[in-house]
């Protein structure tokens, strides 16, 4: 029992590595998920052009606000900010969320997925566009 100090410290540092690599786990599987269900129609930013508006910062971004990208009227006339809660039913059921909009019909029903998706997205999101928003 000498050792207990020892090995409490040993845990308590192992924790924050814990979650560090979950979090990584987490961001790898959603980029895994990003590129097979989202990819062939979104980029991560404008240097790589695509069908649909990049995805960069999209965490609590104003919907249809991505310079220079032509929406549909309804997705830039919808006044709703990309949260989490949003972004969730949108993956789930776009058309369901938001009729008329130019995204073909995408149903990620599975919350797990949603999840890894919402993960990547956070990562590629490092700007704070809730202080932006004044949310
Ligand atoms: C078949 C092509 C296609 C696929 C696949 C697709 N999208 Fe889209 N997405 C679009 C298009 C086109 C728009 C613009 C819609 C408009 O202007 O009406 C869009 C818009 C969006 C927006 C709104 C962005 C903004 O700037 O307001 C988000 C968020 C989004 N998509 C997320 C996703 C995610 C996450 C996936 C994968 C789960 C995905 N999309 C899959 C074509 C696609």
């Amino acid at each position: 029992m000498r050792n207990f100090p020892l090995v409490l410290a040993a845990c308590m540092a192992a924790t924050p590595a814990l979650a560090d690599t979950f979090q990584e786990v987490t961001v790898t599987a959603g980029k895994t998920l990003f590129e097979a269900e989202c990819r062939r129609c979104h980029a991560v930013d404008a240097s790589d052009p695509s069908y649909g508006p990049p995805l960069e910062n999209v965490l609590y971004r104003a919907a249809g606000s991505y310079e220079g990208y032509d929406y549909s009227i309804a997705l830039e006339a919808s006044g709703i900010v990309w949260t989490p809660a949003a972004l969730r039913a949108w993956m789930e059921d776009n058309d369901g969320f938001m009729p008329g909009t130019k995204m073909r019909h995408v149903g990620i029903e599975d919350r797990t997925v949603q999840d890894f998706i919402l993960a990547y997205l956070g990562s590629i999101s490092p700007q704070d566009n809730k202080a932006i928003e004044g949310e």
